[in-house]
C-alpha cells in the first residue's frame, strides 16, 4: 500500500473533519495540519497519522518549503484566502500535487462581480442585479429601484460584506457603509446590488477535476446565531446532510443549469475550476437561484458530508488532480444515513469572546456511537483542551435519518461544558 504524506492547509472544524476523512484511507500515511487546532494535535489523535505543523495559512512560501523539504503528495487546502491568493499557482509552478482551484478559478468566489457576470454570460439562475465601482451611480440606482434589495462588498469579507435591505433607507445606508465608509475594507470598492429573493436555502458541493464534477450530498447549514434563525449572521451554527425536502429531480435540475455551465464556462476561458465549487442556492417559487459560489469546501457543510462519504476522500482528491475524476466517479458512494451537526460557540460570538476557557466533556461525547467531535477554535494548554475562537467545536453524528443523527448529536453536545458554552438548540428544524 503507497504510503501517502498529505498536508492540510487551515486551522477550522472543517480542515478536522478533512484531516479526519484523510486518515481513513489506508493510503495516507500521515495527515499533516497547517496550523491545525487542539483536535488534530498529534496528542488527541488516535490514528497515529495527524501532526500539526505551525505554518499560518496565509503563509504561502513556508507552507511551499515544508512540502517540498519534508515529501508531501498531496496539499489541501480549506480555507479560500489562501486560494485567491494564488497558492495552488505557486504550488504547480514548483511541481507539486494540489488540491483546489487556482487564482483565476478562485475568482468565482473571490470576486462577486465576476461571479455574477459569469453568470449572466452562462444563463446560470441567479438574482438580478448591477456592479457598481461608483457610489453615486450606485446611489442613483437604488433610487430609481425601491425595491427590497441587497447590498453586497464586491471582495472577500470573511462570511460578512452582505446586508439584506427591506426599505430604500436601509438600502441607502448599506452602500454608505460598503462604499463610503468602507466597513469591509476594500471589499466594498466595487458593490453588487441585488434583487431580494426569499425561499429555503441549499448548499450543493461538488468535487471537479476541471472537466467532470461529481456532487456531494446537499446540505443545509444554519448561519444566524439565534434558534429560529434570529440575530447576527455567523460562520454557521450547525449543518444537516442529506436535505430531505430537496429531491434528486432538484438535484439534478441544479446539476444541469448551474454545476455543468459553471464547469463548462470556466474551462472554455481556459480556467478549468478543478476542487470543490460550492454553489449557495436559494430554492425560489420561480426555480433555483445562485446566490453565491465559494470556491472551498464549507464549514459546517463538511462536517456533515464528510462523515457520509463510504469512499475513500484520498483517491477522490487525487483523481481531482489528474483529471481522471470520469474515471473513478461511478465508484463514488455515500452511506444512506443522514449527519447533523452541531457548533459550540463562545459566549460573546460573533462578536468579541474570552479564550482559554477550559473545556469538558469531549472523549465523553465521542464515546457515542455514531458521534464524532470535531475542534474548530481549540488549543491545547498544560494537557487541556481550551477555547481558542468564536466557534470552537463541531459535533457531528451520523444516524439512519435526520432524527436519529440530530437525537445523537444533542447527545454528544450534553457531555460537553465550557463556561458560557452556546449553541442552537433547532438544528435540523428547517426541512
Ligand atoms: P452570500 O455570501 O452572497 O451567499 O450571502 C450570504 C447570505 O445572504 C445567503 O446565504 C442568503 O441567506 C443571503 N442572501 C444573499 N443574497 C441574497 C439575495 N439576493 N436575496 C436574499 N437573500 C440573499
Ligand atoms: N457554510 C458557509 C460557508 O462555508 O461559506
Amino acid at each position: 500500500m503507497a504510503q501517502n504524506k498529505v498536508l492540510v492547509i487551515g486551522s477550522g472544524g472543517r480542515e478536522h473533519a478533512l484531516a479526519w476523512a484523510l486518515a481513513k484511507s489506508p493510503q495516507v500515511s500521515q495527515v499533516i495540519i497547517a496550523p491545525g487546532n487542539a483536535g488534530t494535535d498529534h496528542a488527541a489523535d488516535r490514528t497515529g497519522k495527524l501532526l500539526n505543523v505551525g505554518i499560518h495559512s496565509h503563509d504561502i512560501q513556508a507552507l511551499l518549503t515544508y512540502a517540498r523539504s519534508n515529501g508531501v503528495d498531496l496539499t489541501v487546502v480549506g480555507p479560500e484566502a489562501p486560494l485567491a491568493d494564488g497558492i495552488v499557482d505557486e504550488f504547480m509552478a514548483a511541481g507539486l500535487r494540489i488540491f483546489g482551484p487556482t487564482r483565476a478559478a478562485a475568482q468565482l468566489e473571490a470576486s462577486k462581480a465576476f461571479a455574477k457576470s459569469f453568470m449572466r454570460e452562462h444563463h446560470i439562475p441567479t438574482a438580478d442585479y448591477a456592479n457598481f465601482a461608483d457610489y453615486d451611480e450606485a446611489a442613483q440606482w437604488l433610487r430609481a429601484y425601491q425595491k427590497p434589495v441587497v447590498v453586497k462588498a464586491d471582495g472577500l469579507a470573511a462570511g460578512k460584506g452582505v446586508i439584506m435591505c427591506h426599505t430604500p433607507e436601509e438600502a441607502h445606508l448599506a452602500l454608505r457603509r460598503t462604499m463610503l465608509e468602507r466597513e469591509f475594507g476594500d471589499a466594498g470598492r466595487t458593490v453588487v446590488l441585488e434583487e431580494f429573493l426569499t425561499g429555503p436555502e441549499v448548499s450543493l458541493l461538488a468535487f471537479s477535476d476541471g472537466h467532470t464534477f461529481v456532487p456531494m450530498p446537499p446540505a443545509r447549514d444554519h448561519k444566524r446565531i439565534n434558534d429560529h434563525d434570529q440575530g447576527p449572521n455567523t460562520g454557521g451554527m450547525g449543518a444537516y446532510a442529506p436535505v430531505p425536502s430537496v429531491s434528486p429531480a432538484v438535484i439534478e435540475q441544479i446539476c444541469r443549469t448551474v454545476m455543468q455551465p459553471a464547469i463548462d464556462g470556466m474551462a472554455a476561458r481556459g480556467t478549468p475550476y478543478k476542487g470543490v465549487l460550492y454553489a449557495g442556492i436559494m430554492l425560489t417559487p420561480d426555480g433555483p437561484r445562485t446566490l453565491e459560489f465559494n470556491c472551498r469546501f464549507g464549514d459546517p457543510e463538511t462536517q456533515v458530508i464528510l462523515p457520509l462519504l463510504q469512499s475513500d476522500l484520498f483517491d477522490i482528491l487525487m483523481a481531482c488532480t489528474t483529471g481522471r475524476l470520469a474515471e473513478i466517479a461511478p465508484q463514488i458512494a455515500w452511506h444512506s444515513g443522514a449527519c447533523a451537526t452541531v457548533v459550540l460557540a463562545s459566549p460573546g460570538y460573533p462578536g468579541d469572546y474570552p479564550k482559554d476557557l477550559k473545556i469538558q466533556g469531549i472523549e465523553k461525547a465521542n464515546a457515542l456511537q455514531g458521534v464524532t467531535v470535531f475542534h474548530a477554535g481549540t488549543a491545547a494548554s498544560d494537557g487541556q483542551v481550551v477555547t481558542a475562537g468564536g466557534r470552537v467545536l463541531a459535533v457531528s453524528a451520523v444516524g439512519h435519518d435526520l432524527t436519529g443523527a440530530l437525537n445523537r448529536a444533542y447527545e454528544g453536545v450534553h457531555h460537553i461544558e465550557f463556561s458560557g458554552m452556546h449553541y442552537r438548540k433547532d438544528i435540523g428544524h428547517t426541512k
